[in-house]
């Protein structure tokens, strides 16, 4: 879009859960429906950025005026990230598997003396962390979401400096949050915790997109 406060920027999205295949009909994945970063994504759209919405397997549709790169692997996320630099900011959303499993390339079967099979799991890329310490083309803004059970907003702290992003919105999802329409988020910066308060994730991704267009004017 021409209009908005986002005209002529580039927001990078990435949202939804990684599918790591284990064999040809099977693989390793996480509750992440998607709903938080597509919400954030068609916010961002709204308010006039062009947005490139990196999407791991969901059912969602894709917003209005967003262009969406369907990914399945952490790995294929991690290429697509690269392939639509550069960006203004960027919003890594998406739950990524921290492991990909070396999968085999046909069907493990059960084997006759029951022994169950062994997974050799390989590290992979963490795509927001390659960004915030991108050699030719960090964006501007670097934002990470933590989801986590306990200790939330140490974790979320220890992640702004491990991980090199200038924000992170920590995410409670002790409760119901993966898949629901509500969520508690805290937004985390080197100048301290707000607190947002419990509310719809299309809010808060309105009130995330307005503190993006805040810091890149
Ligand atoms: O360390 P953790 O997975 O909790 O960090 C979450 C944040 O890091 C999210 O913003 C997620 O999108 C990002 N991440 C990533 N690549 C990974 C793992 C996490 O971009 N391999």
């Amino acid at each position: 879009s021409t209009r908005g406060p986002l005209a002529g920027r580039h927001l990078l999205i990435t949202a939804g859960p990684t599918h790591e295949p284990i064999d040809p009909v099977r693989y390793i994945a996480n509750r992440s429906s998607g709903r938080q970063g597509y919400a954030i994504a068609a916010a961002a759209a709204r308010a006039g950025a062009r947005v490139t919405l990196v999407s791991g397997p969901v059912t969602l549709p894709t917003p209005p005026g967003v262009t969406r790169v369907d990914v399945e692997t952490a790995l294929e996320m991690a290429a697509a990230v690269e392939a639509a630099l550069p960006a203004d900011a960027a919003v890594m959303v998406a739950a990524v598997a921290d492991w990909h499993a070396e999968a085999a390339a046909a069907k493990i079967k059960k084997p006759a003396d029951g022994t169950p099979p062994a997974l050799s799991l390989v590290e992979n890329p963490d795509i927001l962390a390659g960004l915030a310490r991108h050699a030719t083309r960090r964006p501007r803004l670097v934002i990470g979401f933590a989801a986590e059970t306990d200790d939330l907003l140490a974790n979320a702290q220890a992640k702004l400096t491990r991980k090199g992003a200038d924000w992170i919105v920590a995410n409670d999802v002790s409760g119901d949050v993966m898949g629901g329409a509500d969520t508690h988020l805290h937004l985390v910066t080197a100048a301290g915790i707000e607190d947002w308060q419990p509310m719809r994730k299309d809010d808060a991704a309105t009130r995330l997109v307005a503190r993006i267009t805040e810091s890149l004017s």
